[in-house]
């Protein structure tokens, strides 16, 4: 067998209630003032997530500062506002508070914090050369798995393009996610930020850099997706649901954090970068279309989780149980409401050309189990269409 490697959070905290937690662990790390990163909407929202991570903190005796401009698909000039705010308030760690959005915008005011020239200029793989402050991340999405991670995704607002920072030095110290603070999350996030996470586990199941210890998690996840994300868009309160959710996310991040991911991802990166789309929506609406491309690739594998994902596979051939994966993904995303064509999201076709382009620079193709060219790209896109 290969050799690999196999990196996650020294710490993760999980369960109802952990965000009590927070200020104790950050105490550990040494810290004295947090710089907390957010949106003005977790901000101000009573009793939410912020309200009870600065609380935590403070019983802990640090101190904090705000920065709360974070935007969906973060952008290298929302890090640059960050950066001014850590600076200028004397910040020693950073604290983030949100989903994905949040966690990346804080690694990237990380990176700026400790890595001279422009953000963009370290896209790429272990670019990274001196440590960042801390980082611990408060998660309050079942989706990007950010806050385990060791990707930093940032928008390139002059070129509209997204760009991935992966190195080990991104990965928060802590992560904590309390399905607590997922309860009041509206059914529409739920929905895409849940696809986000089965893309994460499908992908790294099939991804050609898997190996034993990506795939325990993998699956574990594609079996709780499946079997809870419905119910957690159906009725948000529903704790069991989002705990599941939330643990399916984390697993997902573990796995993908190794094995990467692939075309889905590199694909859904043109439709944020140009159109600003959520990431977890451009993911679902594209993954059906680029696994049966896939398909091919591992029959094995894709017949798996069709067993995973609840279908009956009982009597069929392996390719005809590696099909029903498929359709297992197309009837999830229609049940959470997901968007059935990229044109109804105002995608135009004449993008195509170039976003197929950029997608197969983009770091996730790499691990893609199928090597396309442009035009595969082309018709997966067209087929999405
Ligand atoms: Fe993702």
């Amino acid at each position: 067998m290969r050799m690999y490697d196999y990196l996650v959070p020294s710490v993760n905290f999980m369960g109802a209630g952990c965000v009590s937690k927070v200020g104790e662990r950050c105490k550990i790390l040494g810290g004295k003032k947090a710089l907390i990163v957010t949106d003005s909407f977790m901000k101000n929202m009573e009793g939410g997530a912020v309200e009870l991570t600065v609380k935590s903190l403070k019983e802990a005796g640090l101190d904090v500062a705000y920065f709360d401009g974070v935007v969906p698909n973060p952008k290298d000039i929302t890090v640059k506002m960050g950066l001014d705010v850590f600076k200028s308030e004397n910040c020693d760690m950073i604290v983030t508070v949100g989903g994905g959005s949040a966690h990346d915008c804080g690694k990237g005011i990380g990176i700026s914090a400790t890595h001279e020239g422009d953000l963009y200029s370290y896209a790429g793989i272990e670019t990274l050369t001196n440590p960042l402050p801390p980082i611990v991340a408060v998660n309050t999405t079942a989706g990007t798995a950010s806050e385990v991670t060791r990707h930093c995704v940032i928008t390139n607002t002059e070129k509209k393009v997204k760009f991935v920072i992966v190195s080990w030095r991104n990965l928060p110290l802590a992560s904590f996610n309390d399905p607590m603070l997922m309860l009041k999350i509206p059914a529409g996030l739920t929905a895409a930020t849940g696809m986000d996470a089965l893309t994460h586990s499908i992908e790294s199941y099939v991804s050609k850099d898997a190996n034993p210890v990506t795939d325990a998690a993998a699956i574990q996840s594609i079996k709780l997706i499946a079997n809870n994300l419905r119910q957690a868009v159906a009725l948000g309160e529903n704790l069991e649901a989002r705990e599941n959710m939330a643990y399916a996310s984390l697993l997902a991040g573990m796995a993908f954090n190794n094995a990467n991911l692939g075309y889905v991802h590199a694909m859904a990166h043109q439709l944020g970068g140009l159109y600003d789309m959520p990431h977890g929506v451009a993911n679902a609406m594209l993954l059906p279309h680029v696994e049966k491309y896939n398909l091919i690739s591992n029959p094995q594998k894709f017949a798996d989780i069709a067993e995973f994902m609840g279908e009956n596979i009982d009597g069929l051939s392996v390719m005809e149980a590696a099909e029903k994966a498929i359709d297992a993904m197309f009837r999830l995303s229609q049940d959470v409401g997901i968007p059935a064509s990229l044109k109804e999201m105002g995608v135009k076709e004449e993008d195509f050309e170039k976003m197929a382009f950029m997608a197969l620079k983009d770091g996730n193709a790499f691990s893609n189990p199928r090597k396309g060219n442009e035009q595969d790209i082309i018709n997966i896109f067209k087929a999405a269409y």
